[in-house]
Order: C-alpha cells, then sequence, then structure tokens
C-alpha cells in the first residue's frame, strides 16, 4: 500500500524540454556548439551547470571557460528560458495530470515535488497547480544529481514517509534509476525513448488511477 506521490516536474507535469532546448541551443550556437533535439535527450533530469558541462563537452570546449565564464553562461541561458516560460498557463499542463492531481488531493494522498530545477516553484504558479502540492525540494540543498537517489529520499522524507511507501513519476531514464534506487515504485512517463527498469509504463498519466497506484 503506497501513501504519497513524488513527481518529476519537466515531462511529466509539463514539457518544458522544449523551451529548455531552444535557450540550451542559442546559448551553443553563440559559443560555436551546435546541439540537436537527439544531444537534448540527454539533458533531461541534468543540472543547470551540469547541462552546460555536457554542451561544452560536446563542442569540445570543456576546459575553455573558468567557473566565473560558465556562471555567466548559465545565468544567460536561464534568462531566456525564463522570458519563454512568461507564457506558460494551464493549457501547458501534459494531458491526465490535473485530474490525477485532482483525485490525488480527494483521497489526501501527499504530492510532492523532486525535480532539478530552481524554476519549479515558479512553473508551477503558472500552471496554477503550485498549491497543490505538500511539498518542493529544494535542489540547492542536495549534494547530488539524479541517478542519485538523494532527491527522492529527501522527497518521501518531507511528507514523512519511507521512499518504499512512495510512486515516483519520472521521463527521464536518470530518474527512474533514481527512484529505484531507494526502493521506491517507478512510473515512467514514455515519450520519444523507452525507460528500463520503470516498474509502469505510460505515455500520460490518463492511463493510470490514483487507487490503482495505491494499491502497489
Ligand atoms: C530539469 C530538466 C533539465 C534542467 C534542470 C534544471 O531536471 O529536466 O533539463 O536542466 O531541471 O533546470 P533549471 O530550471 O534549474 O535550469
Ligand atoms: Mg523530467
Amino acid at each position: 500500500m503506497k501513501k504519497g506521490f513524488v513527481f518529476d516536474l519537466d515531462g511529466v507535469i509539463t514539457d518544458t524540454a522544449k523551451l529548455h532546448y531552444i535557450a540550451w541551443k542559442d546559448l551553443a550556437a553563440a559559443l560555436d556548439i551546435e546541439i540537436d533535439l537527439a544531444f537534448n535527450e540527454q539533458l533531461k533530469g541534468v543540472s543547470r551547470m551540469e547541462s552546460l558541462d555536457k554542451i561544452l563537452a560536446h563542442g569540445g570546449k570543456k576546459d575553455d571557460f573558468s567557473i566565473a565564464q560558465k556562471e555567466t553562461l548559465a545565468e544567460e541561458k536561464n534568462k531566456h528560458y525564463v522570458e519563454l516560460l512568461q507564457a506558460l498557463g494551464p493549457q501547458d499542463l501534459l494531458p491526465g495530470f490535473k485530474e490525477f492531481l485532482n483525485a490525488a488531493k480527494e483521497k489526501q494522498v501527499p504530492c510532492v515535488i523532486a525535480s532539478a530545477s530552481k524554476n519549479a516553484p515558479f512553473i508551477l504558479k503558472k500552471l496554477e497547480v503550485f498549491d497543490a502540492f505538500d511539498a518542493i525540494v529544494d535542489p540547492d540543498e542536495l549534494t547530488k544529481g539524479k541517478p542519485d537517489p538523494e532527491i527522492f529520499i529527501r522527497a518521501a522524507d518531507t511528507i514523512h514517509i519511507a521512499p518504499e511507501e512512495a510512486v515516483g513519476f519520472e521521463d527521464a531514464q536518470a530518474g527512474i534509476e533514481g527512484i529505484k534506487a531507494c526502493g521506491m515504485f517507478a512510473v515512467g512517463v514514455e515519450t520519444t525513448e523507452p525507460l528500463y527498469q520503470a516498474d509502469l509504463r505510460v505515455k500520460q498519466l490518463s492511463e493510470l488511477t490514483v487507487d490503482e497506484l495505491l494499491e502497489k
């Protein structure tokens, strides 16, 4: 019997991956680095600085910038990304998510956000679902990124349940690995790439009911 739900944000609640992609692609182009959608898959679930490192490595420019320069580049990308987020609204919730969340709330199942995004609170407010969550894990308080399970352990902790008592929802392979590494039940929300190790794989949350997951 499960007692709580832990949600990734990008790719599970809303599709901001394409906005991250636009902002990264522009920044990369300014550095003479080309990235495509296939490469973008590798950035899913990966923190801002780690994403920048991957892009620089991809362009053979891994050692060309100081930490301070990289921070400026990451800030620049984020400024562009936040501009793109301004148009976000409830219409951008992924199919089935709002219904699933409402059903969870009706049954008083605690829901928490486990996303590497520092923009998560802002995005949730734009989507008009911020108040429905019992907690949002602050990525600034973590020492390791996904696939380390730290963020998921912290998420379960904030709603006072053990990881084994939670169901985690993820669209990134690194996220599924983190969920499984702490004994949580993993729901993989698949878009293009297949997700390995997930206990259940769906295209969208409308394929699931709250009751069936609580019974897992
Ligand atoms: C999520 C996304 C990543 C993004 C990361 C950090 O995990 O899947 O693509 O890089 O959040 O987002 P931020 O909004 O803090 O730059
Ligand atoms: Mg994601």
